[in-house]
């Protein structure tokens, strides 16, 4: 059976005109373009406390950390768009990914693992010439240790602030061809991987 792969995709800010947020947009175009079916979140829809076992414990798990595991959880494959905060991922993405990780269950009890074996690609941005590359060296074992198989191509934005045109395209090709393959092999894989063939 021929599956078309369900991606979903997000950046780590919610700033208004954040740069992650354009190049998860550049990100769910092409990977549009190339087949998939996209569901693009913002996490400024998911506000979540900062991790605490003790809140954890006498709260549980917030809902918002439930909403997103569901939905990340029908998808076949992931795309985070992060931004280079001190030379790492910033903390609401860790955070984020923090929560996610936890003993969750679902409405039947059921332990619910929305990464689990998942495949995952990463891009990242910055206003320098690097484009936040020295946070996806974080990122990428943060997202293996919570059970994601991370493809090996990844695209980092460099020079943001000129980097896409008015209608949130990729202006450098060098930088479209490289989030090109990057959202090809992540529809490869999540089709290989996909839990609904
Ligand atoms: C706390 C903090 C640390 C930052 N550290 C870096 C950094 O290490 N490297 C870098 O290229 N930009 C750094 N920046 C600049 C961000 O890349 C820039 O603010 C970017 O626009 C944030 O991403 P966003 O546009 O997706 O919100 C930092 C910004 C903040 C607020």
């Amino acid at each position: 059976m021929s599956v078309i792969p369900r991606i979903v995709v997000f950046a780590g800010s919610t700033r208004s005109g954040a740069y992650s947020g354009k190049t998860a947009g550049a990100a769910v175009k092409m990977l549009a373009i190339l087949g998939g079916e996209v569901t693009q979140l913002s996490l400024l829809d998911y506000p979540l406390p900062l991790m605490n076992e003790d809140l954890e414990r006498d709260q549980g798990i917030p809902a918002n950390v439930m909403r997103l595991a569901k939905i990340i959880d029908i998808h076949d494959g992931i795309l985070i768009a992060t931004p280079e905060y001190n030379a790492s991922i910033p903390p609401l993405l860790k955070n984020t990914l923090d929560w996610l990780s936890r003993n969750l269950k679902d409405s039947s009890g059921r332990p619910l693992k929305p990464f689990d074996g998942k495949v995952a690609a990463l891009c990242s941005s910055s206003t320098g010439a690097f484009g936040g590359m020295r946070a996806l060296n974080h990122l990428r074992p943060v997202c293996m240790g919570i059970g994601l198989e991370v493809i090996t191509p990844q695209c980092s934005v460099s020079n943001a602030k000129t980097a896409f045109d008015d209608n949130g395209e990729l202006v450098n090709e060098r930088t479209r061809a490289t989030m090109e393959r990057t959202c090809k092999t992540l529809l490869e894989h999540a089709k290989l991987l996909s839990r609904r063939i």
